[in-house]
């Protein structure tokens, strides 16, 4: 029998508000937003607004907006975005206190209420929050996922076809790692067109682009000046939902529970992820260069820190 799915986004900010948004322009499933009972004007007020918007784009979902995590029961896709965003002058891990005590309660009710969705994890610090979730609520590996990969290389090509004057549709890549400045972007696997980068752009260019990725959060937290980056995470996340909505089986760099993939045993870190029915199907596993994966262990370490700092 056709269904309607049902999506639920935790938290009713900036980046889920406008995850929101994405969901119901693009007619994905139904969406209820949940946030605090101090929130819940917002999170009713936001919804209301998208419904009344929709006839302008021709979509028959249904938006809600609530404080009752008993609303969220039956919820095909859980995405988490809970959490207070950074400020400028903060790094990710700054953030770790008071994001973990907001994950922590919402482990709990997600576990009660919505025990066999799909879980996308948004909140930063990334690599820590996804881990803490994925410990506090005891989800199998291939249901928990974070959204930080399809970001950090989102940006990354729109650097690229900032930087050539080609389309970004055509721009094909891949970043690995930690969500946070010891990243890897992968040039030599960066095409445009089928092109390699690395025929197109000289090296000083490629490698100005590699730093300025490693560092578009931060750059948008200072330009913000009160807050982080809200339309880019929002689309990113989309992708994420449609592939396991649609078994589409797209393969994106995801924040995925690696045992023994690329040496990583027991952390969630940015890796080529099939994402279908199944949600985390399969993680790819491709040959890097000695410089490459010297420099995943680096992020590695970074990531390692940040989950420490969980004492999960
Ligand atoms: N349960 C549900 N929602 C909560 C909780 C909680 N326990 N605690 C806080 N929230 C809500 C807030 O009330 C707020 O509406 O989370 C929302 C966060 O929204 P914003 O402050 O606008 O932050 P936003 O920019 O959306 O970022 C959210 O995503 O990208 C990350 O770093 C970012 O961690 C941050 C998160």
């Amino acid at each position: 029998m056709p269904k309607r799915y049902k999506i639920a986004v935790i938290g009713g900010g900036q980046v889920g508000g406008i995850t929101a948004l994405m969901i119901a322009q693009r007619e994905l499933g139904d969406a209820v937003v949940f946030d605090i009972p101090e929130k819940e004007g917002l999170a009713k007020g936001k919804t209301l607004d998208m419904m009344e918007m929709t006839p302008h784009y021709g979509t028959d979902v249904n938006l809600e907006g609530t404080s009752d995590f008993s609303q969220l029961k039956g919820s095909d896709v859980v995405i988490i975005t809970a959490g207070v965003p950074r400020k400028p002058g903060m790094t990710r891990e700054d953030l770790l206190n008071v994001n973990l005590k907001i994950i922590t309660s919402v482990a709990e009710n997600i576990k009660k209420h919505c025990p066999d969705a799909f879980n996308i994890v948004i909140t930063n610090p990334l690599d820590a929050m996804i881990y803490a979730f994925y410990k506090l609520t005891g989800f199998p590996k291939n249901r928990v996922v974070g959204m930080a990969g399809a970001l950090d290389t989102g940006r990354y090509r729109s650097f690229v076809a900032m930087e050539t004057g080609y389309s970004v549709e055509d721009i094909s890549a891949i970043v690995m790692g930690g969500h946070g400045p010891t990243m890897v972007p992968l040039p030599r696997l960066t095409t445009v067109g089928g092109i390699p980068l690395t025929e197109i752009l000289p090296k000083e260019k490629i490698d100005a682009i590699v730093e300025r990725t490693r560092e578009a959060g931060t750059e948008i937290v200072k330009l913000l000046a009160d807050g982080s980056a809200y339309f880019s995470p929002a689309a990113s996340v989309l992708g994420m939902v449609e592939s396991y909505l649609k078994d589409k089986k797209r393969i994106i760099p995801c924040s995925s529970f690696c045992e023994g993939e690329y040496g990583v045993n027991g952390y969630f870190i940015g890796v080529p992820t099939v994402i279908g029915a199944g949600g985390v199907e399969k993680i790819l596993e491709i040959k890097l260069t000695p410089d490459e994966k010297e420099a995943l262990k680096n992020t590695l370490e970074a990531v390692k820190k940040a989950v420490a700092d969980t004492r999960l």
